[in-house]
C-alpha cells in the first residue's frame, strides 16, 4: 500500500512523513516543490529508506501528479502543499493564489482522474486529505465561542482567503463529483523542522543570536497552539474512519497571548541556556508596528474530531513547548543551514539527479 503526501518536506508535512514512517511500512510518495520553505535536511533521517520517494514537483503540474498516481497507485493523496506565512501572503499574495487555489485545483483534476479510473475495490477505499488551517473562519471577539465546523467562513487575509478558495474546491469536488474527500481545519502548530520566520521558532533563534525579538502590536492578539505531532496523529485518524466529505477542527484548547508565548520561550531559555551576562531573555523583548489586518483572536473547538474520532493531542502546552526548545538548542546545525539558505544546496549535495 502507498500513500502520496504533497509538501511533505516543509514543517508539518516533514513531521507527518517521519512519523507516518516510523509507524509503519506503508510507503509514501513525497511530492514537494522546494519552495523556500522546503527543506529536505528534516527528511535526512530517511535516507535509504526505501519506503520514502521524493519527487521534485508542483501540485499544480497535472502531467506530473497524473504519471505518479498511475505509477505508485496510492490508497491515498494527502494535500499539505501550500505558501503559509501570513506576512508574505501580505507582501506578495501572487504565489498564493497560484499555488493554494490554483495548484489546488490542478491536484484535485489530477486526482478525480486516477479516482475514476480505479477498479470498485481501490475506488470505495480511496480518501483525498485536505490539510488547512483555522484562518478560514476569521477572527474572534473576547466573548466569542471558539470556532466549530458549522462556523461561517471569513477570511482576513491574502493566505487565508487562499486555504478557504481550496477547502471550497474540495467540497465542491466531493459534493458534484463524489471524489471521497476530508478536512481538517487546524490551529497553530509549533515543533521541530518549523522554518524560523513564523513566531515560535524566530523567538528562540533570535532570542539566543542576541537579536531583537519583535512583537506586533500590543503583543496580545491571541492564537491556539497544538504540537505539530498532535495535528500529525489528528490527520491520521482522520484519515483512516473519518466521514466521507466532512470536516475536522483539530486544536489543543490551548488559548495564549502572543507575548505570553514569547515570555515563556524566554523563561524556557533562561532555564535551558541563560544568556552569557544573566539577563534575562526577555529583555530583547521590541514592539514593531503590528500587521495589517491581524487577526485578534483564534480558538478551536475541537469536540467533533474528539467525540466522534476519539482523537486527543498527547501534549499540553508546557511539555510540547519544552520539547520544541530542547529540540532547537539541539539542532544548532539545522537552524544554521536554515539562515544561510545552505539547506537549498542540500539537494543536490545529498540527492544528485536523483530528485
Ligand atoms: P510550510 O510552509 O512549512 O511547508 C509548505 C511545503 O509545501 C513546503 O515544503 C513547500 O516547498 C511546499 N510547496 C509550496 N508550494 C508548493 C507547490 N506548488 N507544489 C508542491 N509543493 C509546494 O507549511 P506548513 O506549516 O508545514 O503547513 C502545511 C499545511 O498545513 C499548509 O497547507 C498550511 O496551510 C496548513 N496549516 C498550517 C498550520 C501551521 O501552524 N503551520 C496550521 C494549520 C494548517
Ligand atoms: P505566525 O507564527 O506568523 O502565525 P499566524 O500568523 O499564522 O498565526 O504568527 C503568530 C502570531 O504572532 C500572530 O498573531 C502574529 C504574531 N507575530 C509577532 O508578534 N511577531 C512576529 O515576528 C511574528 C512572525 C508573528
Amino acid at each position: 500500500m502507498t500513500i502520496l503526501v504533497t509538501g511533505g518536506a516543509g514543517f508539518i508535512g516533514s513531521n507527518f512523513v517521519l512519523d507516518w514512517l516510523a509507524l509503519s511500512n506503508e510507503t509514501v510518495v513525497n511530492v514537494d516543490k522546494l519552495t523556500y520553505a522546503g527543506n529536505l535536511q528534516n527528511l535526512a533521517s530517511l535516507q535509504g529508506n526505501a519506503h520514502h520517494v521524493f519527487v521534485q514537483g508542483d501540485i499544480g503540474d497535472g502531467a506530473l501528479l497524473a504519471r505518479l498516481l498511475a505509477q505508485h497507485q496510492p490508497r491515498a493523496v494527502l494535500n499539505f502543499a501550500a505558501e503559509s506565512h501570513v506576512d508574505r501572503s501580505i507582501s506578495g499574495p501572487g504565489e498564493f493564489i497560484q499555488t493554494n487555489i490554483v495548484g489546488t485545483f490542478g491536484l484535485l483534476e489530477a486526482v478525480r482522474a486516477y479516482w475514476g479510473g480505479l477498479d470498485a475495490e481501490p475506488k470505495k477505499a480511496f480518501r483525498f486529505l485536505h490539510v488547512s488551517t483555522d484562518e478560514v473562519y476569521g477572527s474572534l471577539g473576547q466573548a466569542d465561542p471558539a470556532f466549530s465546523e458549522t462556523k461561517r467562513y471569513e477570511p482576513n487575509s491574502p493566505y487565508s482567503a487562499s486555504k478557504a478558495a481550496s477547502d471550497h474546491l474540495v467540497r465542491a469536488y466531493h459534493h458534484t463529483y463524489g471524489l471521497p474527500v476530508l478536512t481538517t481545519n487546524c490551529s497553530n502548530n509549533y515543533g521541530p523542522f518549523h522554518f524560523p520566520e513564523k513566531l515560535i521558532p524566530l523567538i528562540i533563534v533570535n532570542a539566543q543570536a542576541g537579536k531583537p525579538l519583535p512583537v506586533y502590536g500590543d503583543g496580545q492578539q491571541i492564537r491556539d497552539w497544538l504540537y505539530v505531532k498532535d495535528h500529525c496523529s489528528a490527520i491520521r485518524r482522520v484519515l483512516e474512519v473519518g466521514a466521507l466529505g466532512e470536516t475536522y477542527n483539530v486544536g489543543g484548547w490551548n488559548e495564549k497571548p502572543n507575548l505570553d508565548i514569547v515570555h515563556t520561550v524566554c523563561a524556557l531559555l533562561d532555564e535551558l541556556k541563560p544568556r552569557a551576562d544573566g539577563k534575562p531573555y526577555k529583555a530583547q523583548i521590541t514592539y514593531v508596528t503590528d500587521r495589517p489586518g491581524h487577526d485578534r483572536r483564534y480558538a478551536i473547538d475541537a469536540s467533533k474530531i474528539e467525540k466522534e474520532l476519539g482523537w486527543k493531542p498527547a501534549e499540553t502546552f508546557e511539555t510540547g513547548i519544552r520539547k520544541t526548545v530542547l529540540w532547537y538548542l539541539d539542532n544548532p546545525q539545522w537552524v544554521a543551514n536554515v539562515q544561510s539558505g545552505g539547506y537549498r544546496d542540500w539537494v543536490s549535495q545529498q540527492y544528485g539527479d536523483q530528485a
